[in-house]
């Protein structure tokens, strides 16, 4: 199958953490989204071909459908202590590798594997890197379905407009059972105000935020993949 260009930075970014950042006897973590999607299938290849003695917990259950169908050994959270290395998408990052993460839905789950993680890769390509978070795409925040009307009007005068995500007809439900507003800023200029202001919210479970999670990030481009680090 012939990737689009875009496809095949993710593929680069995702291989290229697998290849730097996997050790054999780790305990690695498994990110959500398409770009976390090839980090997943290059892990099961270096599992088969070298065989690693890895042991995953994963973000979604999607990507622990997709780590077990490519040969991982995938086991409860509760079950591991701390995480290696967790290798995640995002949906916006910075220059600080402060991220907007959670359009693919998993915000909850990979926020707690990714404060349990020793060592947090994220995997991209170009397009994702921005300078100020906010502009490209809205902010996810995971609401209990309780009272959800209410929690939406308290994230709209939070300067925002909050939609209710939508899966066809019916309301988006995370792995979680709870449901999502994504909330459009006109860019966040100030994220741990953000952040606290929303979290202050009754009702508000997660927010995408993710402002000192991230250890390194891997972009890729045409010119190849690019290392930042936290400056
Ligand atoms: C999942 O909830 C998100 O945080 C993903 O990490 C994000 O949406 C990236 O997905 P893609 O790699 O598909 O762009």
């Amino acid at each position: 199958m012939v990737l689009s260009e875009t496809d095949n930075y993710k593929k680069m970014a995702a291989e290229s953490a697998v290849n730097t950042y996997i050790e054999d006897g780790m305990t690695v973590g498994l990110g959500t989204g398409s770009t976390a999607a090839y980090a997943i299938k290059r892990l099961g290849e270096r599992v088969s071909e070298e065989e690693l003695a890895l042991t995953c917990v994963s973000t979604s259950e999607q990507s622990t459908a997709l780590g077990k169908s490519c040969g991982l050994k995938v086991v409860p959270f509760e079950d591991v202590g701390r995480i290696d290395v967790t290798i995640d998408g995002a949906d916006e990052i910075n220059l600080l590798l402060q991220l907007i993460k959670g359009l693919g839905g998993a915000l909850l789950r990979e926020k707690i594997i990714a404060a349990a993680t020793d060592f947090e890769v994220i995997i991209a390509d170009r397009s994702k890197f921005v300078d100020e978070l906010g502009f490209t795409v809205p902010l996810p925040v995971e609401v209990l379905r309780f009272g959800h009307e209410h929690t939406g009007l308290a994230l709209k005068k939070l300067g925002c407009s909050p939609k209710l995500r939508m899966n066809g007809n019916d309301v988006f439900v995370t792995d979680g059972g709870n449901y999502i507003y994504d909330c459009k800023f006109e860019g966040i200029e100030k994220p741990y105000f953000l952040e606290s202001g929303i979290n202050n919210i009754p009702g508000v479970i997660e927010n995408g935020l993710f402002l000192n999670l991230a250890s390194v990030a891997l972009i890729a481009d045409g010119n190849g993949v690019e290392t930042f680090k936290v400056p």
